[in-house]
Formats: structure tokens, C-alpha cells, sequence
């Protein structure tokens, strides 16, 4: 089974961004070892990351038929890209939205994803550990859906 972890905008900073929020682990750490974890179930994981919203709908259209399912902190792009809901609709691979924040806790304009009900699911509030629990959530629904829904 392949996988894709999809990062959006200033989830590069993590590590020194707002620490209290975000915690202190770095993209590149919470990446590596989100594979290993991966890795350990025979899963392959592939990271991308970007600030720009088409970079992420052009990363999404190039998993077409090469990607089983998709995890996704769109960051700020989730309250707003109506492009990334497309692209992500468009090529119809199953995906978990994440956040490490409990964005329902936060600011009104947070509340709003255009990603989530679409979604296989949604964790979020969890820091680093939603993209284990995201990981877990979407390789259970995806081998759950292969065996026909039967286990
Ligand atoms: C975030 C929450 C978003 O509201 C915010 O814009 C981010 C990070 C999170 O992981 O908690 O950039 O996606």
C-alpha cells in the first residue's frame, strides 16, 4: 500500500513556530518517523510539503492512480482552498485531514474545513501524535474497504 502525507503552508516552521500550539518537534522529525511506522507495517510513505496552493493540487493530481490514500494538514489552506477540495474529489484517493491543533478550540474562522466532509476522517488536537492517529485511521479504512468491508 503507498501513501501520501501532504503538509501545506508554514508547517515547515514547525519545531520554532508558536511551540505552545504546535509543539516542539520539527516537520522533518514527525516525517521520518511517520515512515518508520509506515515502514515497520509494510506501508510505503511518501513527504511532500508547500506554501503554495497549486503546488499542492499539482503534487495531488500527480497521486492519481499511484496513491492509495492520502493524509493531509492542509494547514490554513483548509479554511479556505476550494482548489485543494477539488483536486482531492477530482481524483477520488481516500483521505484523513489532520491538524495537530484542536482547530474547533481556536478562532471561529478555524471551525470551517472545506476538506472535512469528505474525508474518510478527521483527527485533530492530538500534536504530533495525529499523524500517527490519521496513519492508523486511514490504513484501518483502507484495508477494512479491500477485504469488502468484511473485518
Ligand atoms: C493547523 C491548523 C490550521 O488552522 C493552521 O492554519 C495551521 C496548522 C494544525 O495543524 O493545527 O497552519 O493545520
Amino acid at each position: 500500500m503507498h501513501l501520501l502525507l501532504l503538509n501545506g503552508p508554514n508547517l515547515n516552521l514547525l519545531g520554532q513556530r508558536e511551540p505552545g500550539l504546535y509543539g516542539r518537534q520539527t516537520l522533518d522529525q514527525i516525517e521520518t518517523s511517520l515512515c518508520e511506522r509506515a515502514c515497520a507495517d509494510g506501508l510505503t510513505l511518501e513527504c511532500f510539503q508547500s506554501n503554495f496552493e497549486g503546488a499542492l493540487v499539482d503534487r495531488i493530481h500527480q497521486a492519481m492512480g499511484k496513491v492509495d490514500g492520502i493524509l493531509i494538514n492542509a494547514g490554513a489552506y483548509t479554511h479556505t482552498s476550494i482548489a485543494i477540495r477539488d483536486a482531492l474529489l477530482g481524483t477520488a484517493i481516500p483521505y484523513v485531514e489532520l491538524h495537530l491543533s484542536n482547530t474547533h478550540a481556536r478562532e471561529p474562522f478555524r471551525h470551517r474545513s472545506f476538506l472535512a466532509d469528505r474525508a474518510v476522517g478527521v483527527i485533530c488536537g492530538f500534536g504530533p501524535v495525529s499523524y500517527d492517529l490519521a496513519l492508523d485511521g486511514l490504513v484501518r479504512h483502507l484495508r477494512n474497504s479491500a477485504s469488502g468491508g468484511k473485518s
